[in-house]
């Protein structure tokens, strides 16, 4: 194995910051291919808790090349203070580099995803506000200036000189008091350049030799294959391709590099932000699974809406992305409920459905079909991982062999807390 890719099966927060530190112990590269400060990745280390945001898991083990790949938009205040945070806890951030062709998010990019989201009513996906889509929309446009840019100033000024008129044109007609001034973002971002500076490379040449020197990488996904732009929940996801196929564009290399691909699939279903959910809770039973999964946004704060496992979101990507094994985490929290329940398909107008549907305004009439299964007692997890697959309790693997025959594909690792420790790789 050469490479490995850590995905989201579901709408983000799978568990994928812990699941990429788990297994970045066997890799000399962590890289991420797309999205933005949008993600919040959690890493529990000796009871200590890491957030990243932009920097990959990778960053955390030492000795690790951490890439943030051409495919990123990046906010370099955001990416500076993330550095800065590390490096105030004793994380060396010398292995950190960051992608020449990434796309840069402008003061102006935040501002029209606020404005954005309001002038969209009903289509708003509750995003992070972080400037994710209109930095991607001004990439596909052409309009977008990448970290290149940065280091030649005379383009940068030219760029911005273009650009930002036409930005206050369009905020001010959209009812927005605002002029931003070519001089002040110039200056501001030229300050941000400096410090970044020493991590700037050509990260596709990289990898390309590590690769030809047989060095492993890994691709750490951000949000989740239904919030991919292509195959999510249109509109209500992001702006970028977080499937497995988005690592060849998102850090140049090609596709054939590609060897093990993991799905994360959280034990339940959680969502921040808007759209249909089929198989919400919205009882104490969802309630009880937010408070003791602590089911909070680890980038926005919001409580995250809770609900059972749903099979067809889960068929959809291991179809969209070709798993070759699937990580479940969380399964510690669901011996808080007596049963658990597992959509195996929907029913709409009397016909069963198994594929998830492209029409998303009309999900919310699909009925989501369970299978219930019994939950178990509560156990001490990190004893239970220490001794392996064979000491969780029966109904736990009735319950995950149910999912791996249902989804036909191997179950690799299953988590049951935050820690590197509360790990069992099967
Ligand atoms: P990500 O965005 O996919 O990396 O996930 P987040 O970090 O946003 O959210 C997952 C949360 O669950 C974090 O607080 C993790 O520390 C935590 N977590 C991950 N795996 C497990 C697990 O198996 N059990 C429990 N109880 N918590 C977990
Ligand atoms: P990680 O990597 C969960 C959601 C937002 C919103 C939609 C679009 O931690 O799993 P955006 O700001 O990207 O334009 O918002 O996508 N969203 C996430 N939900 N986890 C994430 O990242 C997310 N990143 C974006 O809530 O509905
Ligand atoms: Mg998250």
């Amino acid at each position: 194995m050469k490479t490995v890719a850590i995905i989201g099966s579901q709408w983000g927060d799978e568990g994928k910051g812990k699941v990429t530190d788990y297994y970045s112990k066997d890799v000399d590269l962590v890289v991420r291919y797309q999205g933005g400060n949008n993600a919040g990745h959690t890493i529990v280390i000796d009871g200590e808790k890491f957030k990243l945001h932009i920097i990959p898991s990778g960053i955390l083990r030492g000795g690790k090349k951490a890439v943030i790949g051409n495919g990123l938009v990046v906010d370099p205040k955001v990416l500076i203070d993330e550095i800065e945070g590390l490096q105030k806890r004793g994380i060396s951030t010398d292995d950190l580099l960051l992608s020449d062709r990434a796309h840069i998010i402008m003061p102006y990019h935040k501002k029209m995803d606020e404005v954005e989201e309001r002038l969209k009513g009903v289509y708003g996906a509750g995003t992070t506000r972080k400037g994710i889509g209109p930095c991607y929309s001004d990439k596909i446009a052409r309009f977008g200036i990448r970290v290149v840019d940065l280091y030649n100033k005379g383009v940068f000024k030219k760029k911005l000189e273009n650009i930002v008129p036409i930005k206050n044109k369009i905020l001010q007609a959209l009812g927005e008091d605002i002029e931003y001034g070519v001089e002040d973002i110039y200056e501001e971002y030229i300050r941000y350049a400096d410090v970044l500076e020493p991590h700037v490379v050509d990260t596709s040449v990289l990898l390309h030799e590590a690769l030809s020197d047989g060095k492993k990488i890994m691709f750490e996904g951000a949000q989740g294959t239904h919030l991919d732009i292509d195959h999510g929940v249109y509109p209500y996801g992001t702006s970028s391709n977080t499937v497995a196929g988005g690592c060849s564009p998102g850090t140049g290399i090609g596709p054939k590099a590609m060897d093990e691909i993991i799905g994360i699939v959280k034990a339940y279903t959680s969502r921040v932000g808007t759209g249909p959910f089929p198989t919400e809770l919205h009882d104490d039973v969802g309630e009880a699974i937010r408070e003791k999964g602590g089911e909070y946004g680890t980038t926005t704060g919001r409580p995250r809406r809770c609900g059972w496992l749903d099979l067809v979101m889960v068929r959809y990507s291991a179809r969209i992305n070709t798993f070759t094994g699937l990580a479940i985490t969380k399964m510690d929290v669901l011996d808080i409920v007596d049963e658990i329940k597992v959509c195996t398909h929907y029913e709409l107008d009397g016909e069963e459905v198994y594929h998830f549907p492209a029409d998303i305004e009309r999900l919310g009439e699909y009925e989501p079909i369970y299978r219930t299964f019994e939950s178990w007692d509560e156990q001490d997890w990190t004893s239970v991982a220490k001794k392996g697959y064979d000491a969780l309790p029966a109904k736990a693997k009735e319950y995950l062999e149910f999912i791996e025959q249902n989804v036909n594909v191997p179950i690799k690792m299953v988590s049951v807390g935050p820690g590197r420790e509360q790990t069992i790789v099967r």
